[in-house]
């Protein structure tokens, strides 16, 4: 018996890094989830590796009837939503004199409009179902400070944190627990493009920013996806009924709040 057992969860996002690995671990604790993304045919490629318990379904955060439509189908296809991540987001990095408005757009819609209206469509059906839900919204540490290079990113995190506390405080009234994950450094592809950003912008070696980083983490290493698998299963079960509207650090050490 897993601590998910029985157990949906609809997963932003999934088809590869972070969110894959919520999607393995919920899995493997009993879990069915449907691995949602704006690539389909990785999201199909990654359901098929996992097994019969997770399927693919397409979403684009950023538009309306996307999430309707994958919220409708995964309720269809797992019979109701018990949990959300909302997991899918991008980054950006850019001195203040070079931001440009339509990467701020694009930022935006999908770490914070994406997130909200995600969560929303989740929400409605959790409360129309009546049997509440657990939402775990990812944060950054990028979200708890703002850094010189990475202004857009930063500003969404937060925006992401603060989306976590009102809507925690007003779902709760449903039995929905909304709480979020604010991990450090992560290794995988999504880092790959952040230490490509640093190259750039700081005249760095490929890969060099990341041994920066890596080091400077009081665990003594970067974070992996696995590493925060433990924290999205906690919130996701009935251990985490009493916590609401939190924001979980799962970063070595690197912040503290
Ligand atoms: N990797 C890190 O170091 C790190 C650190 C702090 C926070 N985070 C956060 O953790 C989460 C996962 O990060 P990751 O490293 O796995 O990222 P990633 O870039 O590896 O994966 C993001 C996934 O989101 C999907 N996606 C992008 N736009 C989408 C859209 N409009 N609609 C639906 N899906 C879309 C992508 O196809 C991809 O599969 C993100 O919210 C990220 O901001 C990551």
């Amino acid at each position: 018996m897993g601590r998910l057992s029985g157990k949906t969860a609809m997963i932003t996002g999934a088809a590869r890094g972070i969110g894959r690995a919520f999607a393995e671990r919920y899995v493997a604790e009993g879990a069915r989830v449907v691995i949602a993304d704006i690539n389909l045919a990785a999201a199909q490629k990654t359901a098929a590796e996992i097994g019969e318990k997770a399927i693919a379904l397409p979403i684009d955060v950023t538009d309306q009837d996307s999430i309707d439509m994958c919220v409708r189908q995964s309720v269809k296809e797992l019979g109701g939503i018990d949990i959300l991540i909302n997991n899918a987001a991008l980054f950006t990095a850019a001195p203040i004199a070079e931001i440009e408005r339509a990467d701020y757009d694009r930022v935006f819609s999908i770490n914070v409009a994406g997130t909200l209206f995600t969560m929303q469509a989740v929400a409605r059906h959790m409360i129309e179902r009546g049997q509440g839900g657990k939402i775990i919204n990812m944060a950054s540490q990028a979200g708890r400070r703002g850094e010189s290079l990475v202004a857009v990113y930063c500003a969404s995190k937060a925006a992401v944190i603060s989306l976590t506390q009102s809507a925690g405080l007003n779902l709760i009234q449903h039995g929905i627990n909304v709480n979020a994950i604010a991990p450090g450094v992560v290794d995988g592809e999504h880092w790959d493009g952040v230490d490509a950003f640093f190259a750039k912008y700081e005249n760095k070696a490929p890969g060099q920013k990341k041994k920066e980083v890596g080091e400077a983490v009081p665990f003594g290493r970067m974070g992996t996806a696995e590493d925060l698998t433990g924290m999205a299963v906690f919130l996701a079960s009935d251990d985490a009924e009493y916590v609401v509207a939190q924001t979980y650090n799962v970063d070595g050490g690197n912040w503290m709040s």
